[in-house]
C-alpha cells in the first residue's frame, strides 16, 4: 500500500515495551468485541515476547510479535493518548479547583431543582460543580421527607448504613451524637470510622427556623496543600500515621484506621479525614505522638481559620451535595427545644456514580 512504511525487529514502539503493546491489544481474539473486556491472563503472554515486524500507515501502527506471530493493529490516535501521567480517576488535587472562601463569594456553585432535573447540560455542569469545586448547593427542591433520597439518585446509589437509607439531624431527647443537639459542630467528616467511606454525602433543609444553625463548608484538599508548603513535615506526619476512629451502638461497632490525609503513589492530595467527635486515642511512640499533635494542631489550624470557610445558611428545599473525601462541613450552635424547627435529611452515596453519570451525560450532549 502507498505511503506504508515496514521494518523489522524494535525493543518498543513510541516508547512502549512490545510486552505493554501485546497487553493491550485490540484484537478480537484479545478483547472481547461485545464488551471490550480482555479475554487472557498476563501470563498467558509468551516469554520471550518481541516485536517481529511494524508496518505504519497513515492512521494505522500495525505490529507482529516474536515468537507467535500475532499481529495487533494499534490506532495513531489511541497510542498518542495514553501519556505518561496517570490522571488518578479525576480524585486528587491535581483535578481539581482548590478553594477559599473569597473565591467563591459571588459564586457559589449552586442550581435550581426545577432546570437540574429537566435539562440534561444544567445537570451536567452541576455535577461538574461536585466534581472541581467538591458540592453543589441544590435550590428550591421540594420540602418533604424522603427528597434526599431523590436528589441522590439523580446521579448515583444511595449508600445505606446502620443509619438506614437516610438519618434525619433535629434535636433528639437522647442524642446519640452531638449531631441530634443544638451544639455548634466544628468543620469534619462524616463517618470516618468506616473503610470505605462514604465518599458522598447530602443534606436536604426540610426546615430551619431557629436562630443560629448556619452551615459551613470548606475544602480539606486546599488546608492539606498549605500545609504541605508551611509545614511539609507536619503533612508526611499526617498522611503516614494511621489514626483510629470508632462508632457504635447497641447494634453496631465501627472502626476504621486511617491518616488524616491520605495521598495516591505520586504524592498528591487524594482525601482527608477529619472528626474529633469519633477520633480515638492513638498509640505510637511518645516522640511519634508529640509529631502527630504538632502535626495535628497545625492542620487543624488551618481548617479553623475564617478565611478557609464559606458560611452560608439552608433554607427549606435546599440540598447541599458534596465530596466527603475532600470538604469539610460544619454548623453553628442554635437553640430548638426539641420542637423541629430545624430539621435536615442526610444520606450517603458514592462518588464512582458521579463520575458514571458525568460520563455518561458527556457522551450524549
Ligand atoms: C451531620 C452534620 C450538619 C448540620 O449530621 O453530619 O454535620 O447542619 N450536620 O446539622
Ligand atoms: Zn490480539
Ligand atoms: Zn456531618
Amino acid at each position: 500500500m502507498a505511503n506504508a512504511t515496514e521494518r523489522r525487529g524494535a525493543e518498543s514502539i513510541l516508547g512502549f515495551p512490545a510486552i505493554w503493546l501485546r497487553d493491550n491489544c485490540p484484537c478480537p481474539r484479545c478483547r472481547d468485541p461485545a464488551n471490550g473486556q480482555k479475554l487472557f491472563q498476563i501470563n498467558d503472554l509468551p516469554d520471550e515476547l518481541a516485536v517481529a515486524s511494524v508496518r505504519e500507515d497513515k492512521d494505522t501502527i500495525a505490529v507482529t510479535f516474536r515468537p507467535d506471530a500475532h499481529l495487533s493493529v494499534f490506532s495513531r490516535g489511541w497510542l498518542a493518548a495514553q501519556g505518561i501521567v496517570s490522571r488518578g480517576q479525576g480524585r486528587t488535587e491535581r483535578d481539581k479547583q482548590l478553594w477559599r472562601a473569597c473565591d467563591l463569594k459571588d459564586a457559589i456553585p449552586e442550581t435550581e431543582w426545577a432546570s437540574y432535573r429537566s435539562d440534561d447540560a444544567e445537570r451536567l455542569r452541576s455535577l461538574c460543580e461536585v466534581s472541581s469545586r467538591g458540592f453543589v448547593i441544590v435550590r428550591n427542591a421540594p420540602t418533604k421527607e424522603r427528597t434526599v433520597l431523590e436528589v441522590a439518585r439523580t446521579f448515583g446509589y444511595v449508600r445505606e448504613t446502620n443509619y438506614g437509607e437516610l438519618f434525619d439531624v433535629r434535636v433528639e431527647t437522647a442524642p446519640s451524637n452531638l449531631a441530634f443537639t443544638g451544639f455548634a459542630i466544628g468543620p469534619h467528616t462524616d463517618n470516618p470510622y468506616r473503610d470505605p467511606v462514604p465518599t458522598m454525602q447530602l443534606l436536604h433543609c426540610l426546615s430551619n427556623a431557629v436562630q443560629g444553625g448556619e452551615s459551613g463548608l470548606l475544602d480539606g484538599f486546599l488546608a492539606a496543600a498549605v500545609l504541605r508548603v508551611e509545614n511539609p513535615e507536619a503533612f508526611g506526619v499526617l498522611s503516614r500515621t494511621p489514626v483510629p476512629f470508632t462508632w457504635s451502638d447497641a447494634g453496631t461497632v465501627l472502626r476504621a484506621e486511617c491518616p488524616l490525609i491520605e495521598t495516591d503513589p505520586a504524592g498528591q492530595i487524594r482525601g482527608v479525614r477529619f472528626n474529633n467527635r469519633s477520633m480515638q486515642a492513638l498509640r505510637l511512640s511518645e516522640a511519634q505522638l508529640v509529631a502527630f499533635y504538632d502535626a495535628y494542631r497545625a492542620f487543624a489550624g488551618l481548617i479553623e481559620d475564617p478565611e478557609t470557610q464559606l458560611t452560608f445558611r439552608l433554607e427549606p428545599g435546599d440540598c447541599v451535595i458534596f465530596d466527603n473525601t475532600r470538604l469539610l462541613h460544619a454548623r453553628t450552635a442554635f437553640s430548638d427545644s426539641g420542637s423541629g424547627n430545624r430539621h435536615l435529611q442526610g444520606c450517603y452515596a458514592d462518588l464512582d456514580g458521579l463520575f458514571s453519570t458525568i460520563g455518561v451525560l458527556e457522551r450524549r450532549l
